[in-house]
């Protein structure tokens, strides 16, 4: 079950071109192409006569030709011609998806067109400010439920066992976490004190010896996540803690798009406060969150098989609390969203 009503990122903007393609989100096939002066389309991927995909057909300026018959639908869904019929019909449409272009993503509206306000979409700070560095790296496809890695996302604690030659140190073990509930989401967070920075983190931190660290882990809906890590020398964090003018800040941006129940499309960049256009620092950092980020993935696939075919209950954990608390939510979220479905179609 999926929230409608939100943007979701449904590409990297320069994988949508003048080809037609076939995207596939929260189960919907989607035919998505630019127009001739680069506007961004997504029609349904189903022509109203038998339901071939439009994405198997031609485009044609800014239409698209169904490879079957011939019908022709323009950027907004309404079929412009269909040969044969003497007329086109007035039930040949097909639905189209709301889009917007920002921070380099394409992100589409799932739900009621009417309500797609592209200030809803997921606020990044600093994304525009020259002295932050920025590093992505491809898209990963995941064979797990979207809110597996909401959860892994509103867990600091897995990196102790997950990522043990990147992110973890001691203190991740088991210093305790707080859960904040905020007005679009959780976030769970904790300062460790006085500690050796993690292995990752050792090669980009500015200063020498020990430092006190924030796990900030925070999942808003529908399913973006914002991880902000930050190292500063020891004693000067913590919650009333003044920092350091060598104080690293990484933001890391998660967006998780359900491609349906079973599989998970994620996205992903990091934000840095050090060295904005050192593209070898940049392409290290890019690196080696992959490669935790496949750690990830690696567990969660297994996650979803374990979970999918347990034969003995599973059990909750007090870690557990930030997770199903987001999990509460957006269920409420979605079950009002199909009441009102319901309301209006009677
Ligand atoms: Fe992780």
């Amino acid at each position: 079950m999926f929230l409608k009503n939100a943007w979701y990122v449904a590409a990297w903007d320069h994988e949508i071109t003048r080809d037609l393609q076939q995207i596939m989100v929260l189960g919907e096939k989607i035919c998505v192409f630019r127009s001739e002066v680069g506007a961004l389309v997504a029609l349904e991927d189903a022509c109203p006569h038998r339901k071939l995909p439009l994405s198997k057909g031609r485009i044609k300026g800014d239409t698209v030709e169904c490879g079957y018959h011939g019908l022709t639908f323009n950027c907004v869904g309404q079929c412009v011609w269909a040969p044969g019929s003497g007329g086109i019909p007035s039930n040949a449409k097909v639905h189209a998806y709301p889009l917007h272009e920002k921070y380099g993503l394409v992100w589409i509206w799932m739900g009621n067109p009417a309500l797609a306000d592209p200030a809803d979409i997921f606020e990044i700070e600093n994304y525009d400010n020259p002295a932050w560095g920025i590093n992505r790296g491809a898209a990963m496809e995941l064979d797990c439920n979207y809110l597996l890695m909401c959860d892994n996302l509103l867990d600091p604690t897995h990196v102790a066992w997950v990522h043990q030659s990147s992110f973890a140190a001691d203190a991740t073990k088991d210093t305790p976490l707080r859960i904040t509930k905020t007005e679009n989401g959780v976030i769970v967070h904790r300062w460790m004190m006085d500690h050796e920075p993690a292995p990752f983190y050792r090669k980009v931190v500015e200063f020498e010896g020990n430092c006190d660290r924030l796990q900030h882990y925070e999942v808003r809906h529908p399913s973006h996540a914002l991880i902000k890590a930050v190292f500063t020398p020891a004693g000067t964090g913590g919650p009333d803690g003044s920092l350091h003018e060598n104080t690293f800040i990484m933001d890391s941006y998660n967006f998780m798009t359900p491609t349906d129940e079973g599989r998970t499309r994620y996205y992903w960049f990091q934000l840095r406060n050090i060295r904005p256009d050192d593209d070898e620092l940049s392409r290290m950092m890019s690196e080696d969150v992959q490669h935790a980020f496949e750690e990830d993935r690696d567990v969660l696939n297994e996650v979803q098989k374990g979970m999918s075919n347990k034969t003995s209950p599973h059990i909750d954990l007090p870690i557990d609390g930030g997770q199903l608390r987001f999990r509460r939510q957006l269920q409420a979220m979605i079950n009002e969203e199909r009441q009102v479905d319901r309301q209006m179609a009677e």
